[in-house]
């Protein structure tokens, strides 16, 4: 599926086409799935984040005073429960400074719609832009109401990172949500009858936490 939709950014680094095949393969045991979705995330990151604003920073290097940059935007961070907070470590780690605020969602197995259990936002939102967290887009049920959750928060800025997607579930956000960017490392082929994404990687909750059925 080339780039459709005009806020869609699939990857095209070479790193992360190896990382994202290897995360797929059957055979990834679940430590080196989770290393895998941490490098993901953080490449994906680098990606979603080359147009953050920057202030001058005076300081002093052990030399002499000088003028740097540092970023000036408030920044929270939404994992969608479960399988989003297979992305929180790396991203926590290039945004140190970030809040970390969860969203469970759960796709019911008869229906294929997501049932919302976990919401633990305040009041308000603070930040100046929020990163939604989920690795896999499927229909795109999930990411579209949690997008629709964290903009009557308030959240004005807002990008979805994930690292596998289904044609559909990008059409799905680019019907209910055409002003938020999507970036991710793969777009995959289709959706089969039970809703999964093909040829897919599992599903990326149970290979993160070693649930398998
Ligand atoms: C998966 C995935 C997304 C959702 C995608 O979660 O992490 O949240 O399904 O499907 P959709 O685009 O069709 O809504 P799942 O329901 O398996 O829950 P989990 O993260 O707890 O494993």
């Amino acid at each position: 599926m080339p780039n459709e939709h005009p806020l869609l950014h699939v990857s095209r680094h070479p790193l992360i086409a190896h990382k994202i095949t290897v995360l797929s393969d059957e055979r990834t045991d679940h430590k080196t799935f989770r290393e895998l979705a941490r490098e993901l995330t953080t490449l994906l990151l680098y990606e979603a984040t080359t147009d953050l604003t920057l202030d001058e920073w005076q300081y002093r290097t052990p030399l002499e005073e000088t003028t740097g940059s540092k970023v000036n935007l408030r920044i929270g961070l939404v994992p969608i429960l479960r399988a989003g907070l297979g992305m929180v470590d790396a991203a926590v780690d290039l945004l140190p400074k970030a809040e970390v605020w969860h969203l469970g969602m759960y796709r019911d197995e008869e229906t294929h719609t997501p049932v919302a259990y976990y919401n633990k936002l305040p009041d308000q939102c603070p930040d100046d832009l929020i990163l939604v967290l989920d690795p896999m887009l499927a229909t795109g049920g999930s990411a579209a109401d949690a997008l629709t959750v964290v903009k009557h928060w308030g959240a004005k800025w807002i990008k979805f990172v994930g690292l596998i997607a289904a044609p559909q579930g990008i059409r799905l956000l680019e019907q209910t949500h055409p002003d938020v960017e999507l970036f991710v490392a793969k777009v995959d082929r289709d959706l089969d009858e039970n809703k999964f994404i093909r040829p897919g990687l599992g599903d990326a909750g149970d290979r993160l936490f070693g649930t398998t059925a």
